[in-house]
């Protein structure tokens, strides 16, 4: 045979073994407290944005978020694909004993210390490693140097960004896609969330908000193809956890109604959960005094449910407080966290709010997708916020770390997983044809 023959069998041989990466950009949107329900089919007919996505993408049923349902811990279930007692971002209030340093949501100078975000690596730094170019906008964290790496960008965190921000964001994202600036690049929305604990989740404000946001998404399926991205673009879209009707005229638990507060070292956040460090020798007593407390549960770490995947990180406190659906557990009363409605004082009240059971309905996220590497018109079945990592990993074609998703939960709605099938079958049969003429 000759030789220019061989060495062009060869070549396809060696191209036919190895499979391209895809490599594609990847542009996610983080919408915070945007429950599964939001866009029924039935809210969908009236937001044509997210009926174009549905139509041309994947929708889950729903998404499952970690506990606590809150955003801090589901921030980074997502972009780790690990749990909240294996990430060890376990609250939207944190403190540690061992530094008497606290994390409280991300406001306070200490909360951006490696402690917190280093105990796993999230996908923008396992993406800024591998060379490729990481733009993020207000997403929380992203200030934050996590194991000595920062994201090639970040238009730090701001208190709620606007739908104007939002909206410049997705635009300036396509942008720095079509001219090559930005592999992948990462939103944060937070209005959703805002209106849906002001005003509670079936409130006029609340729609208005996913209103503002789904006129945002039809812009950008436009933009998308104006730009000509259609095929080389990949989009995500999911959100940390859902949020329920609370009620504080009547469904409040005021601790200083069974224990005295002095007895505590710390506690920290209030609401669905709760953390205490009783005082020393103040253990027992405070666990028995707590147990008896109606529409809450009290749990000693090790007691803890083991599906709950928290109590084995490194930041739980002794004693963890769990309140039933609805209800809100406080110091007292003047403690709640109130609102500077347009009185202009702090003293409005919530009507939603979040972080209780993960499994209950009312917790539940979103999660959306389309594109080149993602099936048309395709209904999931639920899946988890530990299950997103691995998606986007794949897409972004990374090889994702060791994380909890389930891998056999998101494949079905890759393209990809049938062709690439079909396509390893096909090469094996040419391989079988080429290599005897090869060694002939
Ligand atoms: C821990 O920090 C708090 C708040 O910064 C401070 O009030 C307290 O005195 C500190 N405790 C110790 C033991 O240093
Ligand atoms: C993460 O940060 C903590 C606290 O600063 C430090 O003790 C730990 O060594 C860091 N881990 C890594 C892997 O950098
Ligand atoms: C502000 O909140 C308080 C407490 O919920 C309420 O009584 C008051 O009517 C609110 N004011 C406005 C203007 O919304
Ligand atoms: C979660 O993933 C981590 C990292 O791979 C692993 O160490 C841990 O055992 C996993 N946890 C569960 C419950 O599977
Ligand atoms: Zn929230």
């Amino acid at each position: 045979m000759a030789a220019k023959l061989r060495a062009l069998l060869l070549g396809l041989v060696l191209s036919l073994a190895q499979p391209a990466s895809a490599h594609r950009k990847l542009l996610v949107l983080l919408l915070d407290g945007f429950r599964s329900d939001y866009i029924s089919d039935e809210a969908l007919e009236s937001l044509p944005g997210f009926k174009e996505i549905v139509r041309r993408g994947v929708k889950v049923d729903y998404l499952t978020p970690d506990f606590p349902s809150l955003s801090y811990p589901n921030y980074y279930s997502l972009m780790t694909g690990r749990h909240c007692e294996v990430h060890q971002m376990i609250g939207n209030y944190m403190w540690d004993p061992n530094t008497n340093k606290s994390f409280d949501i991300g406001v306070n100078r200490d909360s951006l210390m490696p402690l917190w975000w280093n105990g796993s690596e999230p996908l923008w730094v396992t993406l800024t490693k591998a060379k490729r170019k990481v733009y993020m906008y207000y997403w929380p964290g992203c200030e934050v140097e996590i194991l000595g790496v920062r994201p090639t960008y970040c238009l730090e965190y701001k208190n709620v960004p606007t739908d104007i921000n939002f909206a410049n964001a997705v635009s300036d994202a396509l942008d720095s896609f079509k001219s090559g600036r930005a592999d992948l690049v990462a939103i944060y929305h937070e209005r959703i969330d805002v209106e849906g604990h002001h005003y509670g989740p079936s409130s006029p404000q609340r729609k208005d908000a996913l209103r503002a946001v789904d006129t945002v998404l039809k812009y950008m399926t436009q933009w998308i193809q104006e730009r000509g991205l259609q095929d080389d673009l990949n989009i995500i879209i999911f959100s940390d956890h859902g949020m329920t009707d609370i009620f504080w005229m009547d469904k409040v638990i005021e601790l200083n109604k069974y224990i005295s507060l002095n007895d505590l070292q710390q506690a920290k956040d209030r609401g669905p959960v709760v953390s205490l460090w009783p005082a020393p020798g103040k253990h027992t007593e405070i666990y028995n005094k707590l147990s008896r407390v109606e529409h809450m549960t009290v749990y000693e770490k090790e007691a803890i449910p083991s599906r709950f995947y928290y109590k084995k990180g490194k930041f739980v406190s002794p004693l963890t407080l769990v309140a039933d659906e609805g209800w809100f557990i406080t110091e007292s009363r003047e403690t709640l966290p109130f609102w500077m409605n347009s009185t202009g004082k702090r003293e409005g009240w919530q009507r939603g709010w979040h972080g209780y059971d993960n499994e209950l309905m009312d917790m539940r996220g979103i999660f959306l997708a389309f594109g080149p590497d993602f099936k048309a018109n395709f209904r999931a079945a639920p899946i988890r916020s530990v299950d997103v990592y691995n998606v986007m990993c794949n897409v972004a074609g990374v090889t994702p770390l060791p994380n909890n998703g389930s891998w056999s939960r998101v494949v079905c709605m890759l393209r990809s997983q049938a062709s690439m099938a079909a396509s390893v079958q096909r090469h094996s049969f040419v391989l079988a044809l080429i290599l005897p003429l090869l060694f002939a």
